[in-house]
């Protein structure tokens, strides 16, 4: 068994001294994006700390916790706390929650984050549903010995994000009056936000959103063959020519204005999953 192995099969064995559950969805929230979990019918709650091999949050005031519980009927598994390669965690230990997760009998995952919008069609508040993605982090959770029982050598990446889950989004969305917009997902290392001549950059090479998470896990959950649906917040206009200075509570702001809408959006798709 190689050494990522063990290392779930540890953290597996303290989950299963606090429950039974068997999830069928992994949730992933962003930072400001934490409402869903409030909708989430909680039975069992386990703190990072207590769970060997999982990162602990060191800058976050609140450490994170593993909840377990229902969302509209469905067992999930909720990650409140998530974390970013600009911390200084490692990709693996990054994207260690998703292997348990899997585990633990997940096949989909939902994600979320903040993120700068820069297509110039979107508007700060809107949700964007992430069509496929470009990874500038310069790193890669997969880098190393491959354990073949996990996920192959050279996983696929022709949909990282499952295309039925993007068709049963675009029909939530229409029916519940949101609205969405479809788009490709840059993740840099920050944790600056970006020079203007970066933005152009990233508009020219196809991304229509820039932030700094999600890649990892999606890697990570693709290796693994879970299926993926993930809505960045835009929270921020990056157009390279009317620049403003970033205000990050203006950012905080705008993610916890548009929560109530991917709240709904995440609720209703994990419904008829
Ligand atoms: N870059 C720019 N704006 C942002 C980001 C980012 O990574 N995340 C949220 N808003």
């Amino acid at each position: 068994m190689s050494e990522l192995r063990k290392h779930i099969e540890e953290a597996l064995a303290v989950i299963r001294k606090h429950t039974s559950s068997k999830p069928e969805i992994g949730i992933v929230l962003g930072t400001g994006l934490g409402d869903l979990a409030n909708e989430i019918d909680k039975e069992v709650e386990i703190p990072y700390q207590d769970i060997p091999h999982f990162p602990l949050s060191t800058v976050e005031s609140h450490a994170g916790k593993l909840i377990f519980g229902t969302l509209s009927g469905r067992p999930v598994v909720a990650m409140q706390g998530r974390f970013h390669y600009y911390e200084g965690y490692s990709m693996k230990q990054i994207t260690f929650p998703i292997r348990v997760m899997k585990f633990l009998g997940v096949h989909t995952v939902l994600i979320s984050n903040a993120a700068g919008g820069m297509n110039p069609l979107f508007r700060k508040g809107d949700l964007m549903v992430i069509v496929d993605h470009i990874n500038l982090l310069g790193d890669n959770p997969l880098i190393g010995p491959n354990d073949d029982e996990l996920g192959p050598r050279f996983p696929d990446m022709s949909e990282p994000y499952s295309k039925e889950l993007i068709a049963l989004a675009e029909k939530v969305a229409l029916e519940e009056k949101i609205k969405i917009q479809k788009g490709v997902y840059v993740a840099v290392a920050g944790p600056n936000l970006e020079t203007r001549a970066e933005y152009r950059f990233l508009r020219a090479i196809g991304a229509d959103a820039v932030g700094m998470s999600t890649v990892p896990e999606v890697i990570v959950a693709r290796h693994m063959n879970l299926r993926v649906f993930a809505v960045s917040v835009i929270t921020d206009e990056c157009f390279p020519d009317a620049l403003q200075p970033v205000d990050v509570e203006d950012i905080i702001r705008t993610a916890n204005e548009a929560q109530p809408y991917l709240t709904r959006l995440m609720k209703r798709v994990a419904e008829r999953l």
